[in-house]
């Protein structure tokens, strides 16, 4: 099969629609297609000491010669930079560099530059424009589409923000060969867990030849890219304030956050999604709600990828991190279950019963 270069999904949600473009060598398209999506004067690039030495030069020049003046705004890479303060200089920049109502921001980066720049455009001004170059496989594939945006708090990940779709997304996949390797494999979580979410085909696709196998090519990576956002689209489209439908994305998320946290973030989010995609599966098959043998298919494929699927903590830490979950509502949760490969359901569980879950998926006697 000879596959397609070029894939563009659209998204519609209720606040805006705009269009999602993955493809190899789009960079340069980036300025064309952000004019003709947001119009406007300048374009405050906004990415962060690792991009922006790689990618940030030729996005300008793209939208220099679109007509827009350009202006580059950068931050320290990393999480622990996903702060107020950090916003804040964002911001400082965008109005000394005069933008208006009608000028767009672009985020050019990983999830933590899709998320500063987002949430600068959300606050500049009461909400300017974005548009999301995603230069990770995480932000293809989940942060730069369906409109989260925020920074870290004291308290926890992602607790200020706001909800703000973008213009347009460009993805370029050929920016994924800078990505590191283990970068790329734990990006490989969140793909694992849209194929358990909605995808049979992608998952067994997967389990033969793994996301990460270096035989992959560039095309073969922007149809699953593709795939990814079409799946991810699909929920947003329904539900994008996440009230109903958009909380199955968390499949994973509330044993993964919480190993996550409990790591100390020594483990990557796509990592501890998987591990903790793997702990909610043998619950669910434990206690009958499954279908025998998907949690086994689950950890296969986590492994396939070279991904965990067991972590050493105790599961009553594991639990003290879970409770503190910020979408806990109350005194349940509601956590997504695994049904089969390809159907999940969301499941409102009391904090005993997810203690239960917790002892049941992520003890050592599970193994
Ligand atoms: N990453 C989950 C969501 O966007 O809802």
């Amino acid at each position: 099969m000879i596959e397609r270069m070029k894939h563009i999904v659209p998204v519609s949600t209720s606040s805006r629609a705009y269009e999602v473009h993955v493809g190899r060598g789009i960079l340069d398209e980036a300025g064309r297609l952000i004019r003709d999506a947001a119009g406007g004067n300048i374009a405050a690039v906004i990415s962060d000491s690792n991009v922006a030495p790689l990618y940030a030069n030729r996005v300008q020049v793209s939208l220099k010669d679109a007509g827009y003046r350009t202006t580059l705004l950068t931050f320290p890479a990393g999480e622990r930079h996903k702060r107020l303060s950090t916003l804040e200089t964002l911001l400082e920049g965008l109005a000394e560099a005069e933008l208006s109502r009608d000028d767009v921001v672009v985020a050019l980066g990983g999830g933590v530059t899709g998320d500063m720049a987002g949430l600068a455009a959300a606050l500049y001004l009461r909400g300017i424009q974005v548009a999301q170059i995603p230069t990770s496989l995480l932000a293809m594939v989940d942060s730069s589409v369906g409109g989260k945006t925020a920074v870290d708090l004291q308290a926890g990940k992602n607790l200020a923000g706001a909800f703000l779709q973008p213009c347009v997304v460009v993805a370029d996949v050929e920016c994924l060969h800078t990505l590191n390797h283990d970068l790329f494999t734990d990006s490989c979580g969140e793909v694992i867990k849209h194929g358990v979410l909605a995808d049979e085909r992608l998952f067994e696709e997967l389990c033969s030849r793994p996301m990460n196998s270096p035989d992959r090519d560039d095309a073969e990576i922007a149809r699953i890219v593709a795939r990814n956002v079409e799946i991810k689209r699909d929920v947003v489209n329904a539900d994008e304030r996440e009230r109903g439908l958009r909380q199955t994305l968390n499949l994973g998320h509330t044993l993964g956050h919480a190993i996550e946290s409990a790591h100390g973030y020594a483990w990557g989010h796509g990592t501890s999604v998987a591990v903790g995609l793997c702990c909610v599966a043998r619950a669910a098959e434990s206690l009958g709600w499954s279908q025998l043998g998907t949690a086994r298919s689950i950890e296969s494929i986590c492994a396939a990828h070279g991904l965990p699927t067991f972590t050493d903590l105790d599961p009553c830490t594991i639990m003290d991190y879970a409770v503190h979950d910020k979408k806990r509502h109350d005194q349940t949760v509601n956590l997504i279950v695994p049904i089969r490969i390809g159907k999940v359901e969301i499941r409102k569980v009391t904090l005993d019963e997810l203690a239960k879950i917790v002892r049941i998926g992520c003890g050592k006697a599970a193994s």
